[in-house]
């Protein structure tokens, strides 16, 4: 029996994945298996050159039992950026969502029962496959859909992380991948992570790569500050561009707050009330301090710079857009904005 309350966000088997091969230039059948492992080549260029992309989104079962999955278009248009960026064979929109969907109507003894808090992840990820010795675009690709319940990213729903800067650490080169979903960009800030974590922090928080002067985002999710009755969000073209920030700004909108997505020096730290992180997997994660320091690797206290935002759970604005996000994905909250798609 699944302990849906405590689900936390990691590895469950699943029933099914789906795979989808492309070669001789055409898409396949989707293939659905129980088992989780696939057959690859060694020499696959997804192994060696990290010809590979994935997304994240999510599955809901609503108050009314009704089972939703947000913006999936979103996360599919954004799978064929990261795609035509490694000039690697791309599912259309259609396939992608066709694909989200069988995923979720084959899971469903996966899909969190309504009211804990959690769901059904989906991890879309298309890799390079064909054997190839030497940089070049693959010519064979795998489409996957994989899923996994979820609750949430750190520890609970609204509990308050920590964060501390990667000053000599960049997730991103300046004309770089940043905004694309690509594996090796997760590979790039393994690193400084495991040194935030080693020291007690939850996440990093990475700079710009150009200028280390503004504030660009989280390891695993983008960074958001409420100034007054103000939502400010980095512009940044080395920070991937999140569904869920993108969703924030809107609900900020409807919610009657102002929204300013522009450059955030790091010293505007000091004029938040209230910082988080947004994403998928933690929806809104409130932040109760970010500590900055000359080098990640400094451990004396003195040189430690700290930004402290709310002490205690999470800041009234963040609950305010937190509890809109989440009613409009459980179906508590009327969809105006059109952006559950229902299986
Ligand atoms: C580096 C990074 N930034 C931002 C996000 C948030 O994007 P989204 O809201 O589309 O999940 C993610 C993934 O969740 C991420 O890995």
């Amino acid at each position: 029996m699944m302990d849906w309350n405590n689900l936390g966000f990691c590895y469950r088997k699943s029933a099914t994945m789906l795979i989808c091969r492309y070669n001789g230039g055409a898409w396949g059948k989707i293939e659905s298996s129980t088992d989780d492992h696939i057959l690859l080549s060694a020499f696959a260029g997804a192994l060696h050159y990290s010809i590979e992309c994935f997304e994240g989104l999510k599955a809901f079962r609503g108050v009314d039992g009704k089972i939703r999955i947000f913006r999936p278009e979103e996360n599919a248009r954004r799978m064929i950026s990261s795609a035509e960026f490694l000039n690697l064979p791309c599912p259309s929109e259609e396939l992608f969502i066709e694909m989200c969907k069988q995923a979720v109507r084959e899971n469903l003894d996966f899909l969190p029962p309504y009211g804990t808090g959690a769901s059904l992840y989906l991890r879309p990820t298309l890799i390079g496959s064909n054997p190839q010795l030497g940089v070049q675009s693959a010519k064979e690709a795998l489409f996957l859909l994989l899923c996994a319940p979820v609750g949430a990213y750190t520890g609970g729903n609204l509990e308050p992380c920590n964060a501390v800067i990667a000053r000599n650490y960049d997730r991103a080169a300046t004309y770089g991948t940043g905004c694309y979903k690509l594996g090796g960009n997760y590979a790039a800030s393994l690193r400084s992570l495991n040194i935030a974590h080693s020291q007690g922090y939850k996440a990093t928080l990475y700079l710009d790569p150009h200028s280390h002067t503004l504030i660009d985002e989280f390891n695993s999710s983008n960074f958001f500050g409420i100034k007054g009755n103000t939502y400010v969000t980095p512009l940044s073209d080395t920070i991937l561009p999140s569904i869920t920030n993108k969703t924030l700004e809107a609900v900020a909108k409807h919610l009657g707050m102002e929204v300013e997505r522009r450059a955030v020096p790091v010293e505007e730290l000091a004029e938040f009330e209230e910082v988080g992180e947004c994403g998928t997997a933690v929806i809104i994660t409130p932040v109760d301090y970010i500590d900055d320091k000359p080098f990640l690797e400094t451990t004396d206290p003195e040189l430690v710079k700290r930004y402290t935002f709310v002490t205690e759970g999470c800041g009234p604005k963040s609950l305010k857009l937190y509890r809109q996000i989440t009613g409009i994905q459980y179906g508590e909250l009327d969809d105006t904005f059109g952006w559950c798609l229902f299986v």
